[in-house]
């Protein structure tokens, strides 16, 4: 069987390019390379022994979109695809309006035209703005309060309008907490082009030195020792959790949301300390006032993803700072050298 990974060449779909491939499905490849790297598919290669069909395209060209859904015999799609930065989507809306939502609407376009209707979607936990009950479930009220977040809220609307207009359509929503990690050869993981905005890839910069300090935002929440406390997954327990999601639109149809988390909060603090234990290296840090939008607490309800996805996530905390460093002290450039 065949998927298509939109965004395939970028921090999570490279991950998951790896596991679809070690799960026997053969992969095809659309990444305008704006923010991901043609080494990572030649990385995924190396590491799985086996070859991703790549095409250099942007998904809200419609003429390209067309050409692959012909030359390829596509069973399902996993849409990663888009922006992801919230305080640029701040600055730029429309720019994150006019990607996420119109590549969306191009491929769902195509999808229905070659008659292919099963999708993976890159959805995210900030589709639940602040919320108050935690764990969060996926029937928590939705309430994004970035333009990047409304992105993603829309398209779940756009796909569920979709499913209620026609019912042979099979979508899962992934909603992701917060990715980190990398693969354990070190061979690919997150490469920010600019200064991080995320606190483990901060973290990793500090570490490899390109970076002086970390900036702790804020240390008076109301959580263990004051500073805010997030639900981290290892991304290569969600790149798996991607392969039992097209396994469950193969055999369902249906529109439904899942969390993708482990269902535990970790603070900035204990993530910066078991980074430090883990890998043995100095983290120094600074307290600075809070980042404006962010809550205390977040972590996931993943009841849902482990009884019909039948996937939960394996990884543990210091997997991750392992496996974070292991990729950024051999690529301390990203893929750049
Ligand atoms: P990423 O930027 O590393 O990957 C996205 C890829 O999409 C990049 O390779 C980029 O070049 C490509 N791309 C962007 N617009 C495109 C277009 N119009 N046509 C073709 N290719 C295009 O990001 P990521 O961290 O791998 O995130 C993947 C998806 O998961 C995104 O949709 C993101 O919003 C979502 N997500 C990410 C996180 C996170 O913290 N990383 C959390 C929740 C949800
Ligand atoms: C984590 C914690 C910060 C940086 C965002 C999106 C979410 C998803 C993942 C896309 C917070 C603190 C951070 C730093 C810090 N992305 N922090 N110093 O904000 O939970 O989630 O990315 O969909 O939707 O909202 O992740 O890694 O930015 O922050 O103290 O330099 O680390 O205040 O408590 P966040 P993050």
């Amino acid at each position: 069987m065949s998927i298509l990974i939109t965004g395939g060449a970028g921090y999570i779909g490279s991950h998951t390019c790896v596991e679809m491939l070690a799960a026997g499905y053969e992969v095809v490849v659309i990444d305008n390379l704006s923010n991901g790297s043609k080494l990572a598919i030649e990385r995924v290669e190396q590491i799985t022994g086996k070859s991703v069909r790549f095409y250099n395209a942007d998904v809200r060209n419609k003429e390209a979109l067309c050409r692959i859904f012909e030359e390829n015999s596509i069973d399902a799609v996993v849409h990663f695809a888009g922006y992801k930065a919230i305080g640029e989507s701040v600055k730029e809306p429309l720019m994150y309006y006019e990607n996420n939502i119109v590549n969306t609407l191009t491929l769902l376009e195509v999808m229905r035209e070659f008659g292919v209707k099963k999708m993976v979607f890159s959805s995210s936990a900030s589709v639940y703005g602040k919320s108050e009950a935690m764990p969060v479930s996926e029937d928590a009220p939705l309430c994004a309060i970035s333009p990047y977040g409304r992105t993603k809220l829309f398209i779940e609307e756009m796909l569920r309008d979709l499913y209620a207009s026609d019912n042979s359509w099979c979508m899962a929503l992934l909603r992701y907490f917060n990715p980190v990690g990398a693969h354990q050869s070190g061979m690919i993981g997150e490469a920010p082009k600019e200064i991080p905005n995320n606190l483990m890839p901060y973290i990793s910069q500090v570490a490899v030195g390109k970076l002086e300090h970390l900036n702790v935002f804020g240390n008076d929440y109301n959580t263990s020792d004051g500073t805010g406390s997030r639900d981290y997954i290892h991304v290569v327990d969600l790149a798996k959790g991607h392969v039992k999601a097209v396994e469950w639109t193969m055999s369902e149809s249906g529109c439904e949301a899942f969390n993708l988390g482990t269902g535990k909060g970790t603070t900035v603090m204990e993530l910066r300390d078991a980074f430090v234990r883990t890998n043995g290296v100095d983290i120094p840090y600074v307290v600075t006032s809070r980042r404006p939008g962010d809550c205390d607490v977040l972590y996931a309800c993943a009841d849902k993803a482990r009884s019909e996805l039948n996937w939960q996530a394996q990884l543990s905390i210091e997997d991750m700072c392992r496996d974070t460093w292991n990729w950024q002290k051999n690529n301390p450039d990203g893929y750049e050298k």
